[in-house]
């Protein structure tokens, strides 16, 4: 386990670390983690590092975020091997709270971000975003960071988190950092670890779905045609779909045929008792 990365617990504490930094006008950067890193995390530090001189990266499994009967308790929690991998990468501080330390006793507030988060995972997942949302805007009031790095792979929380700043004025800005795949297409993700051998085996017909119904969609064919054909497969090979949409990039508006707009196909999926989700952007 990594000793000399300084890990911080205390909000009082990341405050005077904070404000020594500021004092000697560092840019700080935040990466907002539920740890269980893997190289899709390692990339956005390595991401934040280019823009700042001080990369902090937040590790907290966020309760708000999950509902009865989700993998609240299963999620995977390794502090020291999370360490580890931050000490290689060139982390200056981790910050890693208890639950108290962000919600309190008596908490009761909480953020919500209206439209952009109510299609897609917002729909079968109604607590997500609230969740999201409130403990990010918690997140960067505690580390104040001038940059705040999200993946791609969420790509509805990256675009719920650039409304939510815009929206308040939080004084951040915020990067995307692109998907991590294995080598055979699969995107990281810490839930992974799920996928049972026979699973691990199918979950890359996913990215395989996007790229060939993008094929489709560059060609002019409309979007239903062009996912029912991918769908079926996914659907033979074992995937309870949850959606499969082609949206606008910028707005999540969902889109019938693509006209040359940035446009995003996102999916989600189980796969037995994993849920996986996807997303390519579709540019011509
Ligand atoms: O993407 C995640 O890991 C989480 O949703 C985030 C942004 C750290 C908030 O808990």
């Amino acid at each position: 386990m990594s000793t000399d990365l300084n890990t911080i617990s205390k909000l009082a504490d990341l405050q005077s670390q904070r404000s020594k930094w500021r004092h000697n006008n560092q840019i700080i950067a935040l990466v907002p983690t539920m740890g269980a890193l893997h190289e899709g995390h390692l990339s956005l530090v390595k991401l934040a590092r280019t823009a700042a001189s001080k990369v902090i990266v937040s590790v907290f499994v966020n309760p708000k975020q999950f509902t009865q009967g989700e993998d609240l308790d299963q999620y995977p929690r390794d502090l020291a091997a999370d360490l580890d991998k931050l000490k290689t990468i060139g982390a200056d501080l981790v910050y890693a709270p208890d639950v108290e330390q962000i919600y309190p006793k008596g908490f009761s507030t909480h953020i919500s971000v209206t439209g952009i988060s109510e299609g897609l995972c917002g729909v079968s997942r109604p607590h997500f975003f609230d969740g999201v949302a409130t403990v990010v805007t918690k997140l960067l009031l505690h580390c104040a960071p001038d940059i705040a790095v999200f993946g791609e792979k969420d790509y509805q929380q990256l675009l719920v988190i650039r409304r939510l700043v815009a929206d308040l004025d939080l004084p951040v800005d915020v990067l995307g950092g692109p998907i991590v795949r294995e080598s055979d297409g699969l995107a990281l993700s810490s839930r992974n670890v799920y996928l049972s051998k026979t699973d691990r085996q199918s979950a890359p017909l996913l990215w395989k779905a996007l790229i060939e119904t993008r094929a489709q969609l560059l060609q002019g064919v409309p979007m239903q045609q062009a996912a029912s054909q991918t769908s079926e497969q996914l659907i033979k090979a074992g995937f309870i779909l949850d959606y499969f949409e082609l949206c606008d990039a910028r707005t999540l508006a969902p889109i019938h045929q693509y006209e040359g707009k940035p446009a995003r196909l996102l999916i989600a999926s189980m796969l037995g008792r994993t849920r996986l989700i996807d997303n390519i952007s579709v540019i011509g």
